[in-house]
């Protein structure tokens, strides 16, 4: 599965023109947040929210700590567009489902893409708590042929064969680290490789040390088919990882991975993360 299912531009086309009929509001930035990241959409001015179970076309969203809203409104005299919760391949989406709102994005006229995620790490200088701006990712579902762009390429959204090797956006990875430091919590974050598995069970201890061997820094299960669909259509990408707990990588560590834990986190945080979010967001030049 994954490509049995596939939405024509006429999909995306429907829900934009829905939207576009029931808020003024013309986003220039698209905001995807994370498990127990959703308070980024609650700091938007001037708020029209949909839940995403009366927006027609739209997927429904089942997980804890995804509030399943779509939000637009002003941040910082940008206008923009908040996913509060999103869609998960283990969730039993198609991949075109799991992407969808980002085209919908691209033809509401959105040029940047924000994604957050909460991730658990394999690198031993990231801790719980950190923040790692994603510097480039491994998709592997991807690397397996279960990728958004299976099937028939829409050329009205990018080219059949698009490049991965600009993903993240350099400038806006700069930006936000000057940001960090000029914030004081420049201690708290640095760059890294994120890895997206297919979830929704947590990696085992030789898949742990397999991807940690790999060189990736932080593993989660969202993410990189959101990516790959917005560079495919021409979008502008900044990510960021939440770390919420560290990966079991040996058979002698006791500790153990839960949901509730990574929601625990991601609330300490979340502070400090809109605050980062929002100031690049302020900051970022916009056409
Ligand atoms: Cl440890 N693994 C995965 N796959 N996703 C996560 C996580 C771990 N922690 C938060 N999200």
């Amino acid at each position: 599965w994954g490509s049995e299912q596939v939405c024509v531009h006429d999909d995306y086309q429907k829900t934009a023109d829905w939207l576009l009929s029931q808020t003024k509001h013309r986003p220039q930035v698209a905001i995807i947040c994370g498990s127990g990241l959703g308070m980024l959409a609650d700091a938007l001015k001037c708020q029209d929210a949909f839940h995403y179970t009366d927006i027609p076309g739209f997927p429904q969203s089942t997980v804890q700590g995804h509030a399943g809203r779509l939000v637009f409104g002003e941040l910082k005299g940008k206008t923009c567009v908040c996913m509060q919760g999103r869609f998960h391949m283990y969730e039993g989406h198609s991949l075109c489902k799991t992407t969808f709102p980002v085209r919908v994005f691209k033809l509401l006229g959105v040029e940047t893409l924000i994604v957050t995620n909460a991730a658990g790490s394999l690198a031993d200088g990231l801790k719980p708590g950190d923040i790692m701006i994603i510097k480039d990712h491994v998709n592997f579902p991807g690397l397996g042929g279960f990728n958004p762009l299976n099937g028939p390429n829409d050329d009205k959204f990018g080219p059949r064969f698009p490049a991965m090797s600009a993903c993240y956006n350099p400038g806006l990875r700069c930006l936000a680290m000057d940001i960090a430091k000029q914030q004081g919590v420049a201690e708290l974050v640095q760059e890294g490789v994120y890895a997206a598995v297919g979830g929704p069970n947590f990696e085992t201890i030789a898949e742990a040390k397999l991807m940690h061997r790999l060189g990736v820094d932080a593993v989660g299960m969202s993410t990189a088919p959101e990516v790959v669909v917005a560079v495919h259509c021409g979008l502008r990408v900044f990510g960021i990882s939440l770390i919420t707990n560290k990966v079991v990588k040996s058979y002698e560590d006791r500790e153990c991975v839960n949901h509730e834990g990574v929601l625990e986190v991601s609330k300490l945080r979340s502070h400090t993360l809109q605050q980062l979010v929002s100031e690049l967001v302020s900051r970022m030049d916009v056409n």
